[in-house]
């Protein structure tokens, strides 16, 4: 038996050592957070599951090296010390940007938004209709930033959990939350639904961060997300309760050539020109662009030198530019006075 056994581990070995030049991208992940990630072969959460999709595309193997994430600093020491390569899930703003000098951030994979989650019967379909009635939230979240400016009775609680647990008690008459958290509570539970709060001000586009030492990473993650965005991505999401957003009621719906152009924005432009385009103290308003067409194109094309602004000609088509271009008019066409 003894004879066996080491001859199992030499085997062992020698695989590993041939094994050596697979090329591996570590993933730092919170062991116990769905929707988002869990030690959990069958239900690992979305951000391991585009994680792995896109290491699946860079023809790497993902490892995972989990850490609990409630203290962002704590956590994020792993991926500076080189515990892990990539983190997913962080705000791809530039004000959570402004003081982590020596991260570098991915295209965002999706726009985390508000939303309202109440009873199917009696529910509410837009967020006025929260007036009168006692809305749930969680503390110091934009949810709760939300409720408290539009001077909504609000009844505060710790965790998600907690706010959950409350609602399905009837403790309170609908919660306001994060697209996640109220896309995987409306996915298990049934006889609730979910409607979006349309507020591109409390967009929060979603993103993976890297060391920026880390320099062909970078490119090589955002080349995998467009490669994805089509349909990895969106039936991964799709799969945790996070849809695409739907249309505001007000404004007619989007041809599908402005929609792959809001997409295309979403992803690549919206973390420096605001996910409403008009602007952020990093880059220029877009709605307020004034060339024509064939300026927007050159611009883009040919980046601005010196500026964050870089060529984007070779990354994405002519055509596909010039949609962005005709997105951003309608955008600017259908604002809101
Ligand atoms: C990393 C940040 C960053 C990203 C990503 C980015 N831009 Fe820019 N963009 C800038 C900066 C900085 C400028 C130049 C300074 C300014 O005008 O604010 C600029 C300028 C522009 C301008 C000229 C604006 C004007 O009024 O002259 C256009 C057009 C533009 N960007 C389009 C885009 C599009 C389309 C995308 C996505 C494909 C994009 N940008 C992605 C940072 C960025």
């Amino acid at each position: 038996m003894r004879l066996i056994s080491v001859a199992v581990a030499v085997l062992v070995a020698a695989a590993a050592s041939s094994d050596a030049d697979v090329r591996r991208i570590r993933l730092c992940a919170d062991p116990a957070n769905l929707p988002f990630s869990a030690r959990d072969e069958r239900q690992p959460g979305f951000e391991v599951e585009v994680a792995r999709a896109l290491a699946q595309a860079l023809g790497a193997e993902l490892t995972i090296h989990w850490v609990p994430t409630a203290r962002e600093i704590v956590a994020l020491r792993q991926l500076y010390d080189g515990g892990c390569d990539v983190f997913m899930g962080l705000p791809a703003t530039a004000a959570f940007r402004a003081d982590k000098p020596r991260l570098q951030f991915s295209a965002p994979y999706y726009v985390m938004r508000q939303v309202v989650v109440s009873p199917t019967v009696g529910g509410v379909g837009r967020l006025d209709e929260l007036r009168g009635k006692l809305v749930g939230v969680q503390a110091m979240t934009l949810g709760d930033q939300l409720a408290y400016e539009r001077g909504f009775t609000r009844k505060v609680y710790r965790n998600a959990d907690e706010l959950f647990i409350a609602l399905t008690r009837s403790e309170v008459d609908s919660v306001v939350i994060e697209s996640p958290l109220g896309g995987w509570f409306v996915t298990h539970q049934p006889g609730f639904r979910l409607v979006e709060v349309v507020d591109p001000a409390r967009d929060v586009p979603i993103g993976a961060a890297m060391r920026k030492v880390d320099l062909a990473l970078k490119d090589e993650l955002d080349g995998a997300l467009r490669k994805l965005e089509t349909s990895t991505l969106p039936a991964i999401l799709a799969r945790y309760g996070i849809g695409p957003a739907p249309q505001p009621a007000a404004s007619p719906a989007l041809s599908t050539e402005l929609r792959l152009a809001r997409s295309t924005f979403l992803t690549q432009c919206s973390q420096c020109h605001g996910v409403d385009a008009k602007g952020t103290p990093v880059a220029a308003n877009l709605q307020a662009f004034k060339g024509s067409e064939d300026d927007f194109l050159r611009i883009v094309r040919n980046g601005r030198p010196g500026t964050a602004m870089t060529p984007w000609k070779g990354l994405i088509d002519d055509d596909d530019i010039r949609a962005i271009a005709r997105y951003l008019k309608h955008l600017a066409d259908t604002a809101r006075p």
